[in-house]
């Protein structure tokens, strides 16, 4: 996988901004009233120490291709699931070489290593992505605005 490594990232890392920028272009104008300071300061909040919440990287070298998290909510309307897989985002440039699903493989082994039996991710158009790593469908649903697919992933003991 052209030399990648899955790192932790952590909140006083340099990466922060970059990584926060990426996510704030691409799901940004899902939170009405976030700004790129907000966004950035919330996303620094999810770079826990171990389990829920925690940011990953894919570092090719020193410089930051993707990203994915697992926390502990992503959807207002379904506060009672927990925790979720989210904010996965590869650059354009370095997709189609599995950093994806090598990011999300490090979330299952996050969320399963602390102790949960299954996870929760949405997604308005990457299910035949999860689908292939085992995530099966679990509701459909209206969410801002957006048809999506909410997807459970049962994990091993
Ligand atoms: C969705 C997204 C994260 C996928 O990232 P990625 O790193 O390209 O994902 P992967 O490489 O693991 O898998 C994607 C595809 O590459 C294929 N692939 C995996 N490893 C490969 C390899 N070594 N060589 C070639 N292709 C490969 C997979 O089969 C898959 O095929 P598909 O195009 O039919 O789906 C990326 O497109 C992205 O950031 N999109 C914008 C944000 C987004 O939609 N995030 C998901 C929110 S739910």
């Amino acid at each position: 996988m052209r030399d990648i490594t899955i790192v932790r990232l952590i909140p006083d890392s340099d990466h922060v901004d970059t990584v926060a920028s990426w996510t704030y272009a691409e799901w940004g104008h899902l939170h009405p009233g976030a700004t790129g300071e907000s966004w950035r300061e919330a996303f620094r909040r999810e770079c826990g120490k171990g389990g829920v919440p925690s940011v990953f990287v894919a570092m090719q070298g020193n410089r930051p291709v993707g990203t994915a998290a697992l926390m502990a909510e992503d959807m207002n309307s379904r506060r009672e699931l927990s925790p979720w897989l989210a904010s996965v985002f590869v650059l354009p440039e370095w997709r189609g070489w599995g950093i994806a699903s090598a990011l999300i493989r490090r979330v299952e082994e996050e969320a399963a290593d602390s102790g949960f039996r299954q996870f929760y991710l949405y997604t308005p158009d990457q299910q035949g992505l999860y689908r292939r790593l085992g995530w099966q469908d679990h509701e459909e649903l209206n969410y801002r605005g957006e048809a999506v697919t909410i997807m459970l992933r049962q994990l091993e003991a």
